[in-house]
């Protein structure tokens, strides 16, 4: 029996990718799968992988009371996730929301829920491994270059910008002493998935780092990285590296 996972928004783009990771990985059981839509239809038959025997649900409540899940992953909506993370933490499941643009006043709540409870919760933008390393090169760049711009571009039905990743490279950057605030440039367009450049410029010469996110099956890896690590965590984790301390 393996690690009990929840998955909230398992139909949508980045949420069915996170399920099928779960459902591959030897040592976790993807047991719930929730959404607004499709209910009581099997997510496997819905993705069009084959039956998985997991029902799609729509009340989360319940679902995680059913399956007694143990995690929450969730890849939903900005004014949704938030609530889902709250209603995790109440039944006693460690949430790790993917979901990005949350409110503020939502993610001030969660940390206050995770503190309350003594239990561990993960609140990641991004859960690439290119990323992960970005933003390591991030914290070092700045000591020689401290004039630095950062252009993210996404899909057109991305809700949020600045994207929730450059919000955090941001927050590296400026850490790390370049030059504040660190401009950040939007772009929504067709034929983009999640792209992240970094550009530093010095007297005659740039750099440019740049990451591009071909499929969000990118993202699986980490989704399952985190569910691993997230049992052992106390707090709150606000990127992927910090987990892989846990
Ligand atoms: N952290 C990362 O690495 C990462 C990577 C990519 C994307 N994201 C973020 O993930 C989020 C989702 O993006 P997406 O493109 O995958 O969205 P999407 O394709 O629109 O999928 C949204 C999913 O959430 C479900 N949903 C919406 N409201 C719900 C509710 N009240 N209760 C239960 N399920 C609900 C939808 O179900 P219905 O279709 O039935 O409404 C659908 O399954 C965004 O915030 C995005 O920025 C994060």
């Amino acid at each position: 029996m393996g690690l009990r996972v929840a998955v909230a928004g398992a139909t949508g783009r980045t949420g069915s990718e996170a399920a099928r990771a779960v459902q591959a990985a030897a040592d976790l059981d993807l047991v719930a799968a929730v959404a607004r839509s499709r209910a009581g239809q099997d997510l496997g038959v819905v993705l069009g992988d084959g039956p998985w025997n997991v029902p799609v649900e729509t009340d989360l409540d319940e679902a995680l009371r059913r399956s007694r899940a143990e995690v929450l992953v969730d890849f939903t909506l900005p004014d949704v996730a938030g609530r889902h993370a709250l209603l995790a933490l109440q039944r006693g499941v460690r949430p790790i929301v993917g979901t990005t643009g949350i409110p503020a006043g939502d993610l001030d709540e969660i940390r206050r829920a995770v503190a309350d409870a003594g239990t561990g919760a993960a609140v990641i933008p991004n859960f690439s491994f290119g990323i992960l390393l970005l933003a390591r090169f991030c914290r070092e760049a700045p000591r020689f270059y401290p004039e630095v711009e950062i252009i993210e571009r996404h899909h057109a039905q991305k809700l949020d910008r600045p994207s929730g990743t450059a919000m955090q490279l941001r927050r590296v950057l400026e850490a790390a002493g370049a030059r504040c605030p660190v401009p950040v440039h939007s772009v929504r367009l067709p034929g983009h998935v999640a792209h992240h450049e970094i550009v530093f410029g010095g007297a005659g010469e740039t750099l440019t780092l740049r990451h591009d996110t071909q499929s969000r099956a990118s993202f699986g890896p980490g989704v399952c990285l985190a569910a691993r690590r997230v049992m052992r965590l106390r707090g709150l984790a606000l990127d992927l590296e910090s987990l892989l301390e846990e």
